[in-house]
């Protein structure tokens, strides 16, 4: 019996979805424990591509089931086109996916309140995906929030978005200019998608404790990643939850003392997508590299991703977050093609060093990376699966990090396909 956690240790796009659909093998259940469909996790099976946002990225194997916990947020018509989209390729999960009954939902009103105050120039821009996450958790921890639940009355559904939507047709049309969608319009397609969200609403929290108590392998999923988490990123340029590996416990509803193991998934440079710090980002023909090498475009949004160098003060600000016993390290085929890689070990600003992961995003916006340099390997390394296939130079730029950031490497990654993969060991 074992539970164990994933958890980006970066800004999000680390490789999770295929971290998480090869270590599901081992596992008897996924539960994604935060979140929404800002997420993007691309899995690669049977030779096809697929992009989850919502569903749990362990839905590819026959015999897993996968749970989206209560620390989700739903959108319902997001859910059921996603959905559709793995119906029409193919893919049985009939019973297979669970929600929880007390996930809040996201309704349009959210989608509309983000998409207004990040395109009206007298707020902060975050960069958000503009699916409403912000504004549904934001409902949620005012208690304003509409738990799946609540699909079950009609009448008091209505009451409850009617009261929602009247507060945030005032918000959005007197402070933004915005548009909003008439409440018939929302209410209508909320009863639309109510049957089928229904049919798959389960007390996870319970289900989940028979289950471990059953010996049951779990696989906790987190989306986006360590420095987008709401209480340690680079706040305000962050999502609305805990990423972080405490947030499996609060979003799935598993007691601390549950949790066996945390593992991490880290990329073997650094990505960031929307708006704020990031203090190794490069600008010139290397990062430009980076990005047309690692195809780093948005998997949600399709946005360029800001590009840069491995940056060990996240790596290890991660490791001591989240309590990772080892991580899985992806992309290193990217740097295939780079004459040098650089690993930033601390920042510089105004004459002091930070080892630790500054608050003050005063520092972080205008700190120096100070570099350490490893000679690249030039050639391929794409899909080796074996360490000692590495070419040298690769390998001691993967024992460097090791070593760096204080943890083993579980796996790591030379390609997005699942055979793509250097499998040290499994995580039950
Ligand atoms: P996630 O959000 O953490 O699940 O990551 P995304 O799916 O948003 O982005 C990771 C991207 O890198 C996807 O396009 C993956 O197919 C791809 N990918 C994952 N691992 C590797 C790898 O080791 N090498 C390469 N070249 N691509 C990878
Ligand atoms: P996965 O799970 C990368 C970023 C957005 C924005 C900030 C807030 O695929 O790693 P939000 O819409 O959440 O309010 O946006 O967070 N962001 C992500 N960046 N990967 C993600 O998910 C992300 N989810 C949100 O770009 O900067
Ligand atoms: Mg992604």
């Amino acid at each position: 019996m074992s539970v164990a956690v994933i958890a980006g240790m970066q800004w999000g796009d680390e490789g999770k979805g295929k971290v998480v659909d090869l270590l599901a093998e081992d596992a008897d259940i996924v539960a994604r424990y935060q979140g929404g469909h800002n997420a993007g996790h691309t899995i690669y099976c049977d030779g096809e591509q697929y992009v989850l946002h919502l569903i749990p990225s362990g839905i590819f194997h026959k015999d897993k089931i996968c749970v989206i916990g209560n620390g989700v947020v739903i959108d319902p018509q997001a859910l059921l086109d996603e959905m559709n989209q793995l119906k029409k390729a193919g893919i049985e999960f009939e019973s297979r996916l669970l929600i929880s009954d007390r996930a809040n939902i996201i309704l349009p009103y959210h989608c509309s309140s983000d998409i207004s105050r990040e395109s009206d120039g007298k707020y902060q821009k975050i960069g958000t995906t503009g699916r409403g996450i912000g504004p549904s958790y934001a409902d949620k921890i005012a208690r304003l929030g509409i738990r799946a639940c609540d699909l079950s009355d009609e009448n008091r559904l209505r009451k409850l978005v009617l009261a929602n939507y009247e507060e945030k047709k005032a918000i959005i049309q007197k402070l933004f200019d915005g548009e909003l969608q008439s409440f018939d319009e929302i209410f209508e397609g909320l009863l639309k998608t109510r049957k089928v969200i229904l049919g798959l609403l389960t007390d996870t929290h319970t289900y989940l404790r028979q289950q471990i108590a059953n010996k049951k392998n779990l696989l906790c999923e987190g989306a986006q990643g360590t420095m987008l988490d709401v209480d340690h990123g680079t706040y305000p340029f962050v999502t609305s939850s805990n990423s972080t590996s405490g947030g499996a416990c609060t979003g799935l509803g598993i007691p601390p003392t549950q949790i066996d193991r945390v593992a991490g998934v880290i990329k073997a440079y650094t990505t960031r997508v929307g708006e704020g710090p990031f203090p190794t980002e490069l600008f010139d023909e290397d990062g430009e590299l980076l990005r047309k090498e690692g195809h780093e475009f948005g998997a949600t949004t399709g946005r360029p991703r800001r590009c840069g160098w491995f940056d060990a003060v996240v790596a290890r600000y991660a490791v001591h977050l989240n309590g990772i016993d080892s991580a899985a390290l992806t992309k290193v085929d990217v740097l295939d093609k780079c004459k040098v890689v650089k690993v930033c070990t601390a920042y510089e600003h105004n004459g002091k060093i930070y080892e630790e992961m500054p608050a003050d995003l005063n520092v972080l916006q205008n700190c120096k990376p100070v570099y350490t340099e490893f000679d690249g390997w030039m050639e391929s390394t794409v899909g080796t699966y074996k360490f000692e296939s590495l070419p040298k130079n690769a390998r001691l730029y993967i024992d460097g990090l090791k070593k760096i950031i204080g943890a083993e490497f579980l796996m790591i990654s030379t390609g997005p396909k699942r055979e793509q993969t250097i499998c040290k060991e499994g995580l039950f």
